[in-house]
């Protein structure tokens, strides 16, 4: 079953952005440790990165047109990308969003997800570990609105 991991802005810069909040692993590290867990798991991955708000809106449509399962970091868009909610609300399949962080425990815009209430669950706090929590509950028979 293909799966894709999708990640907003920013996130191709990680293990040198921000190494204290976001952790020292590279971009090519989370993609390398989301392809191998996928094949772990019987889920072909497909991870991409874009800093542009139009470009994520279009895989999102690919994802519902697809009816394909979606991790989804959606970084700053998160807190205000209305375009990329009505997008992700689109979808058919399962729609996880991750964060790396805590938003919660960080500053206040950060506490607001657009995406949130269009989203199958989200998780959190885990560092890189979110994504991998998400590909087993894809992987898993757990219930999944
Ligand atoms: C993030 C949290 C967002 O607030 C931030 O804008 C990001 C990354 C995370 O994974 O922790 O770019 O989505």
């Amino acid at each position: 079953r293909r799966v894709l991991v999708l990640n907003g802005p920013n996130l191709g810069r990680l293990g040198s952005r921000e190494p204290d909040v976001y952790g020292s692993t590279s971009y090519a590290g989370l993609v390398e440790r989301c392809t191998e867990l996928g094949r772990e798991l019987g889920l072909e991955v497909e991870v991409r990165e874009t800093n542009d708000e139009g470009e994520m809106i279009r895989w999102l449509h690919e994802a519902a047109d697809a009816c394909l399962p979606v991790v989804l970091n959606p970084a700053a868009f998160t807190h205000y990308s209305y375009g990329m909610r009505d997008a992700a609300a689109q979808r058919t399949a399962p729609l996880i969003e991750v964060h790396i962080s805590n938003p919660h425990a960080r500053e206040e815009f950060r506490h607001t997800s657009v995406v949130a209430a269009v989203a199958s669950g989200t998780i959190a706090g885990f560092g890189i570990g979110s994504y991998e929590l998400a590909l087993r509950a894809l992987a898993g028979d757990r219930p999944q609105g």
